[in-house]
């Protein structure tokens, strides 16, 4: 029988048309890595019997979207910088807005948003607190919406704030519902860079996601949540992450990973 052969760009091209995810837009010695990894586990010969694989089963597409979107992440993820934002960002945007917006990008599981809503209540700001909260795969979005983590996820949450924020129960923690209740998960494609229901944000979260697209693409994801940002709002990249000149986008770099825009 006829075998059709398919190389890295043509599925690429496929992917998108059946799935709306721009492979192209990411790193690509690191995609392509990862993707033949996933071929070889799942026993894939070629590109064209993985784009059928995925075509066919659902669940398989599942798997595949919670690989490739690599969704490690972390309470406190980088203390230092949630500690800047509890202590100097949070403190002037309530100073200076009655209502405050948030979006966290690539939230993962769910704790980047979590962590946020924990330092608003214990800033009494939570009330005053509308959290975005969008991820581009489904499976980390329904764990981040069932707020349930196991003993290593909750590693960086300091004891005092376990015990108040979560319930213990069957051996995990489960988030308490007060930090639930302010935050909008939904899946989002952040390369869409859709606007409607967005702005003006006070605050949005990006960290370590566009680590993983090509420069071009970073560069456009800048313009955008810059655009979407009040005047005097920040953005939070990745502590691995860096923009070059952040003046180019309208931003000013205030700490390290924190930009504020002019
Ligand atoms: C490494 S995690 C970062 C989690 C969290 N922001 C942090 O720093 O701890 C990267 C996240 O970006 C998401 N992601 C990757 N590509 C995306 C896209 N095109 N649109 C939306 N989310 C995407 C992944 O699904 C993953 O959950």
């Amino acid at each position: 029988m006829f075998r059709e052969e398919w190389d890295y760009d043509k599925f690429k091209t496929r992917f998108y048309g059946k799935t709306g995810l721009d492979l192209e837009s990411y790193k690509d010695q690191q995609m392509e890595r990862r993707i033949r990894h996933m071929m070889q586990r799942e026993k894939c010969a070629d590109f064209h019997e993985l784009f059928i694989r995925l075509s066919g089963d659902a669940d398989f597409m599942q798997r595949f979207m919670h690989y490739i979107t690599i969704n490690t992440s972390g309470f406190f993820r980088d203390p230092v910088v949630f500690d800047r934002i509890k202590k100097n960002v949070l403190d002037e945007l309530a100073r200076n807005h009655r209502k405050l917006r948030f979006w966290s990008v690539g939230c993962a599981n769910g704790e980047e948003p979590y962590t946020l809503s924990i330092i608003l209540d214990e800033l009494k700001l939570l009330p005053r607190a509308y959290i975005m909260a969008s991820d581009f795969d489904t499976r980390a979005l329904e764990n981040a919406r069932s707020g349930v983590y196991n003993e290593r996820q909750v590693d960086g949450v300091p004891r005092d704030l376990l015990q108040k924020c979560f319930a213990h129960r069957d051996g995990n923690y489960v988030i308490d519902d007060r930090y639930r209740r302010k935050i909008r998960f939904y899946q989002e494609n952040i390369l869409e860079m859709r606007t409607e229901n967005k702005g003006p944000l006070h605050l949005i979260l990006c960290r370590n996601v566009f680590i993983y697209f090509k420069t071009a693409v970073q560069e456009r994801i800048i313009h955008y949540f810059s655009d979407l940002l009040a005047r005097g709002s920040y953005l939070v990249i990745g502590c691995a992450e860096y923009i070059n000149d952040p003046r180019t986008f309208g931003l000013q770099r205030k700490y390290p990973a924190i930009y504020r825009k002019s």
